[in-house]
């Protein structure tokens, strides 16, 4: 059968056909759509490929002038007065480590659950990660393990709105205004996500985004910084934007110009920011569709056992922009043991993509525990084995709903291990074992 929803075309099996075998059991797939054409990001269209065009026929690649107009209307959609575009997002957070003044000896309290970027550039500078826990539910740092990991050598706070989902920023900032330290906001997995009404990305000393191409808002690869901060804003120039030091205006500064003080080449390349152009006014119309359609696909999931959404409570204005991943949580125990490898796998011979877990919390990995002067012990709670990711189509946002309802009935199916349709066939216990 063939579901048509606003002229986009999806393969799909009958209501019938769903229901009566899972595909890991033979049945058809529920999905029959070619995976690489509904899970495409970012979506190319003749604009992006008419605006990266201009600039090869220009011969513009090496410049930065498309990428200075990239920087004020992003800064401008954001409301922050400085705007400064990276080649990745790992360089925009040094870059944003090196404009708060974090240098040698000082510590910065991370999350341990996040991608090494966001932590491992404090090496670059002499500084050293030091690793708080996650609040299991918002999977972003626990404002209560920050105190006790403050010393007299801890610099900044560094949060991470992880998987979409914003941290609570109230409480961080209210910790960082008591001990006087900056925040950095790492905001590569919610982009045009709100906490409480107010954009992400708005609340820190300084936040940076990575654009790399799986990211919401993406441009290819390319990272970004944005600060109110002139002098973070210009210490970030000094270290890596050698080529635009005439905007350097600090007193300070000045005698270190025509040098990059970090050793490093930071700018973006003008393909990236001429596609970024594109994309910045799409993203906006993209982002409420994914919305819409993932609250209406946790909504379905709601009160089902085993599978809990991860997303802000309803009614507080927070949301998690582009979903960059939708995370949810799996209870095992309350699907009489069915493995989340075992979920996961029926789910993808559905024709959808799942994936168990996520990022490795950090502390578990040599580099960080035999080079942290100061690991604050073990960090006690950690959702990463607990977690599942279902990357929905962006691409097909508009028949997303249709894909999802139908999904949603997979899930049910596999999340209601009892059902005559299953329990004729095995027990659901040698059915899914591992
Ligand atoms: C949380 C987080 N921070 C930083 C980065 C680094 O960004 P990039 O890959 O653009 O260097 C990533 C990239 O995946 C990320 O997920």
């Amino acid at each position: 059968m063939t579901v048509s929803v606003e002229g986009e075309l999806v393969n799909m099996v009958s209501e019938e056909q769903t229901k009566s075998k899972l595909a890991l059991l033979g049945g058809e797939k529920a999905v029959k759509s070619e995976q690489g054409d509904m899970f495409a990001w970012p979506i190319v269209t003749e604009r992006h490929e008419q605006a990266v065009l201009r600039v090869l026929r220009a011969g513009q690649m090496s410049g930065f002038e498309i990428t200075k107009e990239f920087e004020k209307k992003y800064a401008g959609m954001l409301g922050r007065k400085f705007g400064l575009a990276y080649h990745n997002g790992t360089a925009a957070i040094l870059g944003a480590m090196y404009g708060l003044g974090i240098g040698v000896g000082d510590e910065v309290i991370a999350p341990s659950l996040t991608y090494w970027a966001t932590a491992a550039p404090a090496y670059t500078l002499g500084a050293t990660p030091v690793f708080a826990d996650v609040d299991p539910e918002t999977i972003c740092i626990d404002p209560k393990d920050i105190e006790h990991r403050i010393t007299p050598r801890t610099k900044a706070i560094i949060v991470v709105h992880y998987a979409g989902m914003p941290a609570d920023m109230d409480a961080i900032m209210k910790i960082a205004g008591k001990h006087n330290l900056k925040v950095l906001e790492d905001c590569s997995h919610a982009h045009g996500a709100l906490y409480k009404g107010k954009e992400i990305g708005t609340f820190g000393d300084v936040a940076a985004f990575s654009l790399m191409t799986s990211k919401s808002l993406a441009i290819g690869e390319g990272g970004i910084l944005f600060t109110d901060d002139r002098q973070v804003y210009e210490r970030a120039l000094l270290f890596g934007h050698y080529i635009r030091h005439d905007e350097i205006t600090l007193k300070e500064l000045k005698p270190f110009v025509g040098l990059p003080c970090g050793g490093f080449k930071h700018r973006m390349h003008q393909l990236s920011s001429a596609f970024g152009l594109v994309q910045l006014e799409l993203y906006p119309q993209q982002m409420a569709e994914i919305d819409r359609a993932m609250n209406y696909f946790c909504d379905l999931l709601d009160d089902s056992s085993g599978i809990k959404p991860m997303r802000p409570p309803k009614g507080t204005n927070t949301t998690k922009g582009g979903w960059y991943f939708p995370l949810f949580k799996y209870v095992t125990e309350e699907l009489e043991g069915l493995s989340l490898s075992r979920f996961s796998e029926a789910v993808r011979a559905e024709g959808s993509l799942c994936n168990p877990g996520c990022n490795k919390p950090m502390h578990l990995h040599p580099l960080f525990p035999t080079t942290s002067a100061s690991f604050g012990g073990s960090v006690s709670f950690v959702e990463f084995n607990r977690a599942v990711n279902f990357p929905i189509s962006k691409n097909k946002i508009n028949v997303q709903i249709h894909i999802l309802k139908r999904l949603h009935k997979i899930f049910q199916l596999l999340l209601d291990i009892w059902s005559p349709e299953i329990k004729c066939e095995r027990t659901p216990h040698l059915l899914f074992a591992e």
